[in-house]
């Protein structure tokens, strides 16, 4: 991983009591930063996980305790089959590869998505990693793999009427809480910064439901180039935003 943490200066900035407790990142513009290199597609997505590897000592370092990274979504099944399998390849790597490094710095690793529907042989590997770090507490790394925002709204949605159907809840009583513990991020709180690199400004189907309150940072740089600088830069914006919830500010 690499050493460069960011300055306790820089950290110094930072309201020590007003540190987000989860942070997402929607790491975009991998290919994008390839291409402008003439380099194929896959070379962006292995440097990302550089880029991903500064985003986790920074949230060590300014003491988040849990960061989400969205590394792959249903709809980019739709991609070419080389692009899909270097992905795939990509998350069994660090998950094989890096796992030693996450656990020495006390990272708990999940990955959240529709994992059934991923090779058995990769469904392995990621229990093993989870089952690896499950008791590390310095920082919790929430990898969304196959992940699709409104595909888990459905499935809460079908939980709930099931339990309707049962007579075990009334559709009436049924509240904001109940759908919220029907999703993939169940037992996780919801994010209250959310970054998302490459220019593009959209949530492209990433945890809506979680992100009705978050606030939302674009940053211009594709995510290769994303540095712990352009983290600390996005929760000092976060540290001076008012965040109403509704309410007048005061
Ligand atoms: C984000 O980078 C990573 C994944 C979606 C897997 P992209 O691959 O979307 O890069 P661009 O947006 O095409 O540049
Ligand atoms: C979102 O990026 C998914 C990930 C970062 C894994 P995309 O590049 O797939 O999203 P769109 O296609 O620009 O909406
Ligand atoms: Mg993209």
């Amino acid at each position: 991983m690499p050493k460069a943490l960011p300055s306790p200066q820089m950290l110094s900035e930072l309201n020590p009591d007003a540190i987000p407790r989860h942070v997402a990142l929607i790491m975009d513009g991998n290919g994008r930063w390839a291409s402008e290199r003439h380099q194929p597609r896959l070379f962006g997505h292995k440097k990302g996980v550089e880029a991903l590897k500064k985003a986790i000592n920074y949230a060590l370092k300014a003491n988040i305790p849990f960061l989400s990274a969205w590394a792959f979504s249903t709809a980019n099944w739709k991609r070419p089959k080389s692009e899909v399998s270097g992905l795939m390849t990509i998350l069994r790597h660090t998950l094989e590869k890096d796992i030693d490094e996450f656990h020495e710095k006390g990272i708990c690793l999940r990955v959240i998505g529709f994992l059934n529907d991923l090779d058995k042989n990769l469904q392995k590997i990621i229990q093993n990693a989870q089952e690896r770090t499950k008791n590390n507490s310095a920082l919790t790394l929430i990898i969304h793999f196959n992940y699709d925002g409104r595909k888990d709204m459905v499935q809460a949605v079908q939980k709930l009427s099931e339990k309707v159907k049962s007579g075990e809840i009334l559709s009436e009583s049924i509240t904001e809480d109940m759908i919220s513990q029907n999703t993939l991020m169940a037992e996780f709180t919801d994010p209250e910064l959310l970054i998302r690199t490459s220019g593009v400004v959209r949530l492209s189907n990433y945890m809506m439901w979680q992100c009705a309150f978050t606030e939302l940072v674009f940053i211009e740089k594709n995510w290769p180039d994303f540095t712990e600088e352009d983290f600390h830069g996005a929760l000092l914006k976060f540290q001076k935003t008012a965040r109403n919830f509704g309410q007048v500010s005061t």
